[in-house]
Order: structure tokens, then C-alpha cells, then sequence
């Protein structure tokens, strides 16, 4: 019976269009995904996006949209990303689908039904861009919450101007006083525990796993289930005035895509479940390592056999995201660099067990020497000498040489030693791996100097030749699931056949180095990137973000116009102005704002007009700015003024306006 393999990648938030880092968890769920296809498996990749909630209501409303069309109009912009890169998942879930709404609706039922449920008072806070609770239950103070530790293993969360901050993001948090179903989450803590004892494996990196320990023995408080005043959200069943909490909905995608809760799926549920590896970033691991699992031990099902949990891409030190605007366009670099090359440098630099800065000359210099010279070059003069004296048919000679002989030990341990790097998880080091098996051919190829065997010795001359195509297919094989158009090519033109569905890595060991093949002419495989990073050699980081900056970071929007009428301007009629006594600059007005009344605003326009000159006149003034203090005296809006070599210069109507009126 053919083998399962289950991968998933966390479900993204549809706030904006995918950047480098949701990209980097749904390559590298592809890439584990095409090496169990290598290995004659039968694989499930499930990605998708994550709807409902708070966080994603919000962002709609900022531009008048409803929430449905606002998710709506960001699919395509996934779905886009994701075939540019050719990750090629089996299902695109949407947490607004029916059937997991259903799902959900049901999961929870049960959880009613077996008596893990029960409504409380919710007072605490609420991260709304992490969509958590940054306290547990009722009754928390703002000073116990301070003593909760959070999922980075920092001690407690920060109070700063009276704010209470995310210990993971560092944001403001909103208080919260509601009602909310609560699932009893305590209750699991010891179980939780003795899980990860039993199962060493289960998050990965281990670095990892001590964080989400010491959480968990730091005290687990019950979950809150469901928010009263939010409604953007799969409604609880038997309780229409509560939807279901975001995390509590988003978390059983896992299951729902595969068919849990639907009688006529089970046998794929069956299948499927559990999963065999779950690839998420570290900011959601105690969502993934603590409240998943108990999720599923209350729900009597089986947990997910490893947590994938990876570090972050950073720019200049800070985490690449959508809110904080450093996140690097996904198509920007295919267009520049290709896919295949940002695909390899993902899996290759950033290292899973901690944060990598994001580098454009790293791109650069990782396909300039290790792509293009050190596998480029090598298939190009391998084959053009095969080809320039006509040996396009390869066979393996009667024997091998000793040296030859090691070289091929070499092949066989590093297909089986990258393999079982590809199962422990870390992608880096199973390329690291062929990496050095790659130097290895190299060496051999330029110590045997086949250009100089071909004339005195051809049997030798041909076995050089031999031995760098096979090794050639096992390098080809090897890396296909983090190349793969780049090495179908290069497998079909050294002579590599194999068909999906076939255990390829089986194939290769059976046929190892004796099956005949024939060679064809190719183009350059990679071509070298001319270094632009060059540009900022021996200048500072600042001008090597900068050049970033500019070149790579997502595109942005443009202001739209719903946040363009954010800025309230208005017609003001100045009743009465006066210098400021003390200040050469600033002049101090009482202007009348019809309806709104009379504000006191004060403008650095003394240099270019006299108090007389203003008194009775009309100008144009924001007028929902926060109040600001200049010389002790507060200002509470501002006037709109113009310069050019000749001064400063109000903006006023053409002709007399009713006081209060908008500018739009
Ligand atoms: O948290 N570096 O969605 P999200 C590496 N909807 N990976 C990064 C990254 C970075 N700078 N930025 C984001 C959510 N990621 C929830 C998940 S799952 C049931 C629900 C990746 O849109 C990384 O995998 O905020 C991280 O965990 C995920 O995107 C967060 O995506
Ligand atoms: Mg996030």
C-alpha cells in the first residue's frame, strides 16, 4: 500500500495580498510535499485563507467594504502567487465555505454535548492584529495580566501610556467586558505535557517546544470560545448573540478540508487524519502546539504527528508583515530573479530553527556561485565535452576506478542522508547536504580533466564522463522538489526519465549508475545576476534597505479615497488673530467653524501676514487633528498653507463659503 503524507500551511489572513513571508510557509509545505511525491507517496497540501474575525472586519470597514467582498477580491491575488511559484497544493480552503462553517458548527456541538463548554464573563484584554486574548479568563486585573507570560517566553506584557501591549506584537491591546463560551482548556495542561514528553518530535525545532512547556506550566487558563460583540464569524450554534472566536474557527480547517463532520467523506477523513506535518511561523505557535492539540484530544482525535514551527524573515532586523509596510513583493523577485532561484534561496538561507534577514545580495550571490557555478557550470562543460566527442550515449564502463567508486558511495549516502534530513524537517540542511556532494562531483570532474583524458586515454575520458552524469541525476532528482522546472529540464537533458507516481528516490537506487541515457545540448541553466548589491558595497545597511526599498517591497495601493475623507478639512471664517507673545512665527486665531463651532488654531504665519490682514477672511483648516500645544498654547486644528520661492501663501475659497463646510 502506497504511503500518506498530510502537509499544511496556516490559513493567512486576508488583509492584503500575499508578501514573502506567507509565500516562505507555503514553499516549504510544497517542497515537503514534492519529496514525498519523490518517495511514491500519496500526498494531501492543503493552504488557505482565514476570514473571519475582527482583525479582517475591521480592515474592510476602513474602506466601506463589506467583509465577504473585501475577502472576496484578495483570492485570486493568493491563488496567483501560488501558481506563479508553482506550488501546487491538492485544496485551497476558505474559512467562509460552507462546509467548514459546517464542520465548525459541529466540532463545537460536541464539545457542548461532552461538557467541555461553559458560558462566563470575559473581562481582559484583546490583541486584535494576533486576534488574542492577552489575558485568559474573568476577573483578571490589568496587573495579573502583567505577570502572564506570553508564546516568545518574554516575561509579561508591557504597560506603556496606560496601554496594555501584545507580548507578541508589541501593539496596543482594546479592553474587553463580554459574555463568552469557554472551553475548559485547564483541564488539559498535564495531558499536553505528557504528549510532548512522549513525543519529542512533535515540535520542531526543540527550542521551540521549551517555550510552549513553560507557558503551559505557568498556568493554563480557560480559552474563551466565542466573542459577543464581534459578528463577522461562524455563529455558535444554539447562540445566535455570539460567533465563534477566530482562532477556535480557523485551527479545525485542518480537518474540515478533508472532510471531518461530513458523513459522506469519512473514509477521506480517514485517510488523511492525522496530519503528518504542520508547517507554521513561531508567532502562532501556542495556538498550534497547545489549543490545537487540545482542540483534538477533547474532540477524541488523533494529534498531528510534527509542528513545523519556522523563524521569521526580517528586513533590518524586524519582522517582514503586512501591517508594518517592509514586506517584500513574492513577484517583484520571481520577475527579476526567477522562481526557482528565490525558491532555493528560501529553502537554503533562511535556517527554520531561527529568524534570517532578508538580503538581495544574498539572492545575488547564492545564484551567481552556487546555482550558475557550481551546477550550472558543471552540467554545461559535462555535457558540451560528452556532446563535442560525440559519447551522447552514456554507458557505465565494466568497472570503476577506486576514485570513481567513491564518488559513487558518496551519490548513495547523500541521497539517503538528504532524505533523512528532508524527514526530521530541516530543508536547509538536507541542501547543505547535496551542496557538498556537488562540490564533491566538481572536484572529481576537474582532478580527472576529461578535456585532457579524451585525448590520451577515451575509456577513462568516458568514464569521467559517466560518473558526472549519474551524479548529475541524483543531484537533479535531489533538489527537484525546491527546483522543480529547473530540474526538469535539466533531468530531461541528461537523459533521466521518470514518471510522477513512480518512488523515483527507489528508482534511482536500483538503477544506480548503470542504466544507459543520452545527453542533449542545453541553454544555460542559470544565468548570472549582474550584482546590484554591488551599488551599496561599503555603504551602510540604511542605503542596502533603501535600495530595497524601492525595488522590492510591495507595491503600495495608493491612498484610497474612504481614507482620503478621513482627513476632515473645512472652511473656517478667522473672527479674531493676534501674535503670539514670545514668537517671531506663530500667530494665534479664533475661528468660527459653523456648526462645529469655534476652535483656537495657531499657524507659523506671522513672517508673511499682519492679524489685520486675516480677521474677516476664510481659510481651509484640518480640523480632526489631536490637539497639540506650541508656546503653552493649544492649537486644535490646523490651517492650509502653500509655498514657493516667493513665501508662504494661504489656501482660501474663490468666493465666500457657510462656515463648517467640508472639503472633499
Ligand atoms: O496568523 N517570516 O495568519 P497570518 C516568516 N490566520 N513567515 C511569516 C512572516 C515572516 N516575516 N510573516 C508571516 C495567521 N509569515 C492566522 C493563522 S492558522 C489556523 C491561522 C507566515 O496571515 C508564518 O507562517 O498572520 C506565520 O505563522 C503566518 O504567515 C501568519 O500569517
Ligand atoms: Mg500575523
Amino acid at each position: 500500500m502506497k504511503q500518506k503524507f498530510y502537509v499544511t500551511t496556516p490559513i493567512y489572513y486576508v488583509t492584503a495580498a500575499p508578501h514573502l513571508g506567507s509565500l516562505y510557509s507555503t514553499l516549504l509545505a510544497d517542497v515537503f510535499a514534492r519529496y514525498h511525491i519523490l518517495a511514491g507517496s500519496d500526498v494531501f497540501f492543503l493552504t488557505g485563507t482565514d476570514e473571519h474575525g475582527q482583525k479582517v472586519a475591521q480592515a474592510a470597514q476602513k474602506i466601506n467594504a463589506k467583509p465577504k467582498e473585501f475577502v472576496d477580491s484578495f483570492i485570486n491575488s493568493y491563488k496567483n502567487i501560488w501558481k506563479l511559484y508553482n506550488l501546487d497544493y491538492t485544496k485551497f480552503i476558505r474559512t467562509t465555505d460552507t462546509y467548514h462553517v459546517k464542520g465548525v458548527q459541529l466540532w463545537l456541538q460536541r464539545l457542548i454535548d461532552k461538557g467541555d463548554v461553559y458560558k462566563d464573563f470575559y473581562k481582559g484584554f484583546y490583541c486584535t492584529p494576533c486576534e488574542t486574548f492577552v489575558t485568559e479568563k474573568a476577573s483578571s486585573s490589568a496587573k495579573s495580566v502583567m505577570q502572564n507570560s506570553n508564546n516568545d517566553g518574554d516575561d509579561a506584557c508591557r504597560i506603556v501610556n496606560d496601554e496594555i501591549i501584545c507580548p507578541s506584537c508589541q501593539r496596543a491591546t482594546v479592553e474587553v467586558a463580554e459574555e463568552c463560551y469557554f472551553f475548559r482548556l485547564s483541564a488539559y495542561a498535564d495531558k499536553l505535557l505528557e504528549f510532548y514528553e512522549q513525543h519529542p518530535d512533535f515540535i520542531t525545532p526543540k527550542e521551540r517546544a521549551q517555550e510552549v512547556i513553560s507557558f503551559i506550566k505557568s498556568g493554563l487558563q480557560d480559552l474563551s470560545l466565542s466573542r459577543k460583540t464581534v459578528t463577522w464569524g461562524i455563529p455558535f450554534p444554539g447562540d445566535e448573540h455570539h460567533v465563534t472566536y477566530v482562532w477556535a474557527d480557523a485551527l479545525n480547517n485542518y480537518i474540515t478540508a478533508i472532510g471531518y463532520g461530513d458523513l459522506s467523506r469519512v473514509s477521506e477523513f480517514e485517510k488523511w487524519w492525522p496530519a503528518d506535518l504542520q508547517i507554521l511561523g513561531k508567532d502562532i505557535v501556542r495556538f498550534h502546539a497547545i489549543y490545537w492539540p487540545a482542540f483534538l484530544m477533547a474532540s477524541k482525535l488523533a494529534l498531528p504527528k510534527k509542528l513545523l514551527v519556522h523563524g521569521w524573515i526580517k528586513v533590518n532586523n524586524q519582522k517582514m508583515s503586512k501591517s508594518l509596510g517592509n514586506a517584500v513583493n513574492p513577484e517583484y523577485l520571481a520577475k527579476t530573479y526567477g522562481v526557482d532561484q528565490i525558491r532555493y534561496y528560501l529553502v537554503r538561507k533562511m535556517a527554520i530553527t531561527q529568524d534570517s534577514e532578508f538580503r538581495i545580495e544574498d539572492i545575488e550571490q547564492s545564484i551567481n556561485s552556487e546555482l550558475a557555478n557550481d551546477l550550472g557550470n558543471l552540467l554545461n562543460r559535462c555535457s558540451t565535452l560528452a556532446i563535442k566527442y560525440s559519447f551522447t550515449t552514456i554507458e557505465a564502463p565494466q568497472s570503476w576506478s577506486p576514485k570513481s567508486g567513491v564518488l559513487q558511495g558518496d551519490c548513495l549516502s547523500m541521497i539517503q542522508e538528504s532524505w533523512s534530513l528532508v524527514e526530521s524537517g530541516y530543508l536547509y540542511r538536507a541542501v547543505n547536504r547535496i551542496w557538498e556532494f556537488i562540490n564533491k562531483t566538481n572536484a572529481y570532474f576537474h582532478e580527472h580533466e576529461p578535456w585532457v583524458q579524451v585525448r590520451k586515454d577515451k575509456k577513462s575520458f568516458e568514464e569521467t564522463i559517466a560518473a558526472t552524469i549519474y551524479s548529475l541525476q541524483a543531484i537533479g532528482v535531489m533538489l527537484w522538489p525546491i527546483m522543480p522546472e529547473k530540474m526538469n529540464i535539466m533531468l530531461e537533458s541528461i537523459g533521466f526519465e521518470w514518471e510522477k507516481d513512480q518512488n523515483i528516490l527507489k528508482l534511482l537506487q536500483e538503477n544506480f549508475w548503470k542504466k544507459s541515457c543520452s545527453i542533449q545540448k542545453i541553454d544555460t541553466l542559470f544565468t548570472k545576476h549582474e550584482l546590484t548589491a554591488e551599488d551599496s558595497k561599503g555603504k551602510s545597511m540604511e542605503n542596502a534597505a533603501k535600495q530595497l526599498d524601492e525595488k522590492a517591497l510591495m507595491a503600495d495601493s495608493g491612498l484610497n479615497f474612504e481614507e482620503f475623507l478621513k482627513v476632515d478639512m473645512r472652511i473656517g471664517t478667522i473672527k479674531e488673530c493676534e501674535l503670539v507673545a514670545g514668537s517671531d512665527k506663530l500667530l494665534k486665531m479664533q475661528v468660527d467653524f459653523g456648526s462645529l463651532g469655534m476652535r483656537q488654531i495657531l499657524s507659523g504665519i506671522q513672517q508673511s501676514y499682519t492679524p489685520l490682514e486675516l480677521i474677516g477672511t476664510q481659510g481651509i483648516f484640518v480640523v480632526n487633528l489631536k490637539p497639540r500645544k506650541m508656546m503653552g498654547i493649544e492649537s486644535q486644528g490646523m490651517m492650509l498653507m502653500t509655498s514657493d520661492l516667493n513665501g508662504l501663501q494661504r489656501l482660501m475659497p474663490s468666493k465666500g463659503v457657510v462656515p463648517g463646510s467640508r472639503i472633499s
